[in-house]
């Protein structure tokens, strides 16, 4: 990917119930009203875009929280405070993660400027999305895919799996079953017991008993083998695409090692700005983001300039987590000194990665252990 690969990440924090998994920045929405934290975004955005100059946005993406929760017209002010702030390409994928449950609203979100529709279904099993605390059933997951395939635009779907007494055959049924939904990507997601979550509390009691490592990896199979038989290949290792079109642009950005700014409370960013790379993070808290807009004109709460061996090392990291693997010399030229080729050589006889002089990627069974063979790797 070119240097100037460039994204907008806006993160809307409201959701209308918080499910016991979910350790993201989220809030229960009150109904207090949506027009000062849009206000706050906007003047975020401009506040980013005086400071990193009038960059060109291949992406734009809605994420929370929940940002489906919002209007249309609420939605086309956002699109429309970046497109004043940044140039979006013409071809600029416009995502919006939505839950089903407001999906009488895909319509007018489509009206407003979305081109893409990323689905929390997360399990299309009654029984589950109850364990897993959602709001709707699989009914109106279904349904919820359907309405947004009618706009016309692209469709991706997000699933949890390895949940508390989920069978390998049970779970290859329901996926097979969501992968001939007229979609063109899932997100596929493990189910993580994160710190501090009403999930956490429950198993830390005895309550609630996610499968073991051995029944995951079995799951983790299953799911690669499922996939790759209904032609949606792993590009990464919990997305799956129809096609190379198909695959999330927004996420590439991520994976390669672009910029991204991020706007909306707790959101993060990456930018290359002169010579330096900057990790960005804003207010976590809605009140307090607003105030700090308010206050400085900007939402940022820290930035910190990483040294060459933290961007190496962030975009070895997330550079395995693709089929195609990391650019050595690049990741090198950013450390400043060189992989551990010991490490490498030990890695490849196991076949967990694969190499040759430019590039080192993971191999499927690499893939499950993405993130200790970056560490050892980055020793
Ligand atoms: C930030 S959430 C927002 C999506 C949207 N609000 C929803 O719930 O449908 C993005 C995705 O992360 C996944 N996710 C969140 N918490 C998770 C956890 N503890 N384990 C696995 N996946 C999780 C879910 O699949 C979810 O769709
Ligand atoms: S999973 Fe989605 S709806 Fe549930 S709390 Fe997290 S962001 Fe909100």
């Amino acid at each position: 990917m070119s240097e100037s690969a460039f994204g907008i990440y806006v993160h809307w924090p409201y959701c209308a119930r918080i499910c016991p998994y979910c350790d993201f920045n989220v809030y229960r929405a009150r109904g207090a009203g949506n027009a000062p934290l849009i206000a706050a975004i906007e003047a975020d955005l401009a506040a980013h875009a005086a400071r990193f100059g009038k960059r060109r946005a291949r992406s734009l993406f809605f994420g929370g929280g929940t940002p489906s929760l919002l209007r249309g017209d609420e939605i086309a002010r956002l699109i429309d405070a970046a497109s004043r702030a940044f140039a979006l390409a013409a071809d600029c994928e416009i995502t919006l993660e939505a839950n089903p449950e407001d999906a009488a609203l895909f319509a007018e979100h489509a009206a407003a400027g979305v081109n893409r529709f990323s689905i929390g279904a997360q399990a299309l099993d009654d029984a589950a999305l109850k364990a897993l605390g959602r709001r709707h059933d699989t009914a109106s997951a279904l349904r919820a895919v359907n309405a947004a395939a009618e706009t016309g635009l692209r469709v991706s779907l997000d699933l949890i799996y390895a949940r508390e007494g989920q069978s390998v055959e049970a779970w290859r049924e329901e996926l097979k079953r969501a992968l001939a939904l007229p979609i063109e990507h899932v997100s596929l997601y493990q189910l993580t017991i994160e710190p501090e979550t009403a999930f956490a509390r429950r198993v830390s009691r005895g309550q609630l008993t996610p499968p073991g490592m051995d029944a995951a990896a079995e799951l983790y199979e299953a799911t690669q083998e499922i996939c790759g038989a209904a032609d949606f290949p792993a590009y990464e290792i919990s997305n799956h695409a129809r096609s190379d079109a198909a695959r999330s642009r927004h996420n590439a950005i991520y994976w390669q090692g672009g910029d991204w700014i991020g706007v909306g409370p707790g959101a993060h960013g990456r930018m290359t700005h002169e010579g330096q790379r900057l990790a960005l993070e804003a207010q976590r808290r809605p009140a307090d983001y607003i105030d700090a807009v308010a206050e400085n004109g900007a939402g940022w709460l820290s930035e910190t300039a990483l040294s060459g061996e933290e961007a190496g090392d962030e975009m070895l990291m997330m550079g395995l987590r693709i089929a195609e693997g990391v650019d050595v010399a690049r990741i090198e030229a950013l450390r400043g000194r060189s992989l551990n080729r010991a490490a490498l050589a030990w890695l490849s006889e196991q076949g967990l990665v694969a190499h040759d002089a430019n590039c080192v990627r993971l191999t499927p069974a690499g893939r499950v252990l993405a993130n200790s063979i970056a560490a050892e790797l980055a020793v």
